[in-house]
């Protein structure tokens, strides 16, 4: 019996799971609200909340999951990639917790999280999980990639962005048209009231699988500056058209290379990861063009999208099983 007690502090959510034997006990998350007033997460801010945070969140998750610490096999723990100070709450509790208890750490790359969140199953429902190798387009809030996963600890990229994630460029582009912050989560809900055949932007041509959102932010923002000077209630009058319009380019743009990705590659089990894997319109055009291609889709269950411990803790488990283990004096890293 193996139960992990996985820690998740990358960015501006505090997050801690327990996983038994690959099962998902409890999964506990605080977000950090304070952000929201400047618009972007502010590194110091949310180093400080995770302080806040982090022991209330673990004590919740081991109370929730109705053990005992003294149960715990191991510790998992975001190494990185993320924030330092921001990390540095979570690798610094998680040394401090498993030395307390005597149990050995064992370090998780948070991208890897984001994709074997696909594995994750809970007490009462088991959910589909895709066969290898598998194609998985990572999209979240810091990356963009197209990975090759050959098994639960053997991965490779094959595509990312040169610039700008996913995330970023739906955030980016909701900050110009004064949406709060996170903005994908609200482009998503407006672009379900537009119409996404009323405008066009660029979509930046790279190449191979490699992907570029900058120029659509650029195009995005000289865009409106003109139409602005035209009429200045331009955004108002627009707006869940402008969401609807530049919600489809980012999704084309996403799509466009995972079915060349397919193509080259001959996977047909293809899965999506990250926080902009719980954009609907994304959901909606991957099922259908899963249809049209006669793939296999796998579109991971929305609490699992965004920032959670549970994909910390179920990575933890594949490594903790595979005896990769590290010791206490293991440090954060920002890039991994
Ligand atoms: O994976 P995640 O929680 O954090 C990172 O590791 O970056 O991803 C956060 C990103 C943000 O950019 C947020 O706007 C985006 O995921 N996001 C969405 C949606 N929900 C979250 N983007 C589009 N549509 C959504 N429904
Ligand atoms: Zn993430």
């Amino acid at each position: 019996m193996a139960i992990i007690l996985g820690i998740e502090s990358s960015c501006d959510d505090t997050s801690a799971a327990v996983i038994k034997d690959g099962v998902l006990l409890s999964n506990v998350i605080a977000n950090q609200s304070v952000h929201e007033f400047y618009g972007g997460v502010i590194p110091e801010l949310a180093s400080r909340a995770h302080q806040q945070n982090i022991i209330p969140v673990v004590s919740m998750a081991i109370k929730t999951a109705n053990i005992k610490k003294s149960e715990i096999s191991a510790i998992a723990f975001t190494r990185g990639p993320g924030l330092m100070g921001s990390l540095l709450v979570g690798v610094s509790f998680a040394k401090g917790f498993a030395k307390s208890i005597n149990v050995p750490m064992v370090e998780v790359n948070h991208l890897q999280g984001h994709i074997l969140a696909h594995f994750l199953d809970e007490k009462d429902k088991k959910n589909p999980h895709p066969r290898f190798p598998f194609l998985c387009l990572l999209v979240s809030g810091g990356h963009t990639q197209l990975v090759v996963v050959k098994d639960y600890l053997n991965f490779e990229i094959i595509g990312k962005t040169i610039d700008d994630a996913a995330g970023e460029a739906f955030d980016k582009c909701a900050k110009v048209m004064g949406l709060p912050y996170p903005g994908g989560p609200v482009i998503d809900k407006l672009a379900k009231e537009g119409n996404a055949n009323v405008f066009e932007f660029a979509r930046p041509v790279v190449g191979g699988l490699d992907y570029s959102f900058s120029g659509l932010k650029t195009s995005f923002l000289y865009f409106l500056r003109d139409k602005i000077a035209e009429n200045p209630d331009f955004i108002e009058e627009n707006k869940a058209d402008l969401c609807a319009s530049l919600q489809h380019t980012i999704i084309q743009i996403l799509l466009k290379n995972l079915i060349k990705a397919s193509k080259q590659t001959g996977i047909e089990e293809i899965a999506i990861s990250g926080g902009v894997s719980a954009n609907s319109g994304l959901r909606n055009a991957l099922t259908d063009e899963g249809k049209r291609k006669g793939w296999n889709i796998y579109l991971p269950p929305l609490k699992f999208t965004t920032d959670n411990a549970a994909m910390i803790a179920i990575t933890g488990y594949f490594k903790y099983l595979n005896n990769q283990t590290c010791g206490y004096d293991v440090t954060p890293m920002t890039r991994m």
